[in-house]
């Protein structure tokens, strides 16, 4: 199993994690049984991937307590405001049929509707009456981070961004750092593109004995992030949580962060992707 990192909330949440976009319903639950039964004990999911009905069911099956687990979910724009994000959070619970979520997150900032502090300030009720462990966001960038911290009282836990060696962040890694939010990484892998063929990588698989995802995924731990790669594949799902017992020179890990910027700029906040 993943080690455990202590968010500002005090409580902890697992390093990595099982990333379920893009499956559905029917195709989570097997993946989750597959992941539980290998030791993974984080779920990540949110409303926009339409498959909360079979994190539920996938978590249910594995027959684990359900403080064995930590399950994000993710509220989406269509319910940012104060009112709605109440109706959101209850529907996802349901979805989940779960009582409350251990890490609750606003999907994307939305800053053209400006609805995400009024939904924050929801959170910090909905954090307060139990229905979410910790509160967080995602997508956000630091001028969003800014005004949570000038507007309201609590600083997210988490600000889970697009996050690889090919866009590694650097000045929202400072930013989270600075203010106690841990960093979550999604898409860890670049979605399978080409940067697990990168020759750095495949160097550095061959001298550990790991393969390319293995070293990837390394490389977020040694930076202190939070990784939730998605494998529907039993294989992978094995690899992808068998990091922890090796680890990277400082000087590796440098030269995979080297790779910054060399296969553009990644998604935008102002757009809604996944
Ligand atoms: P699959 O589900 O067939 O394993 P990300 O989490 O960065 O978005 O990446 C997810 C993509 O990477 C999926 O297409 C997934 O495919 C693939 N993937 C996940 N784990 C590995 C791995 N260990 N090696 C190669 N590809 C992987």
């Amino acid at each position: 199993t993943a080690p455990l990192l202590t968010l500002s909330s005090g409580h902890t949440i697992p390093q990595l994690g099982l990333g379920t976009w893009p499956l559905t319903d029917e195709s989570v639950v097997p993946v989750i049984v597959a992941a539980v039964e290998l030791g993974y004990r984080h779920i990540d999911t949110a409303f926009k991937y339409g498959n909360e009905t079979g994190v539920g069911d996938g978590v249910r099956s594995c027959g684990l307590p359900r403080d064995q687990l930590f399950i994000t979910t993710k509220l989406d724009g269509t319910y940012q405001g104060d009112d709605r994000a109440l109706r959101g959070i209850s529907d996802s619970l349901g979805r989940l049929g779960t009582d409350y979520v251990d890490l609750l997150l606003i999907h994307w900032p939305c800053p053209e509707e400006d609805l995400f502090v009024s939904t924050w300030k929801t959170f910090e009720h909905i954090m307060a009456s139990g229905l979410a462990r910790s509160i967080g966001v995602s997508n956000f960038k630091a001028s969003h981070l800014e005004r949570l911290r000038q507007e309201t009282d609590v600083i997210p836990a988490v600000n889970q961004i697009q996050l690889n060696p090919y866009i590694a962040r650097i000045e929202e890694r400072r930013y989270d750092a600075t203010h106690g939010i841990a960093t979550t990484s999604w898409s860890p892998l670049g979605q399978g593109n080409s940067l697990l063929a990168e020759s750095v990588i495949v160097a550095l698989a061959e001298k550990y004995h790991k393969t390319t995802a293995q070293i990837v995924l390394r490389w977020h731990v040694e930076l202190g992030l939070i990784a939730i790669p998605k494998s529907a594949n039993v294989g992978r799902l094995q690899q992808n949580l068998d990091v922890f017992e090796f680890v990277l020179e400082f000087a590796e890990v440098a030269a995979i962060s080297a790779l910054d910027g060399s296969q553009g700029a990644g998604v935008d906040s102002d757009f809604e992707g996944h």
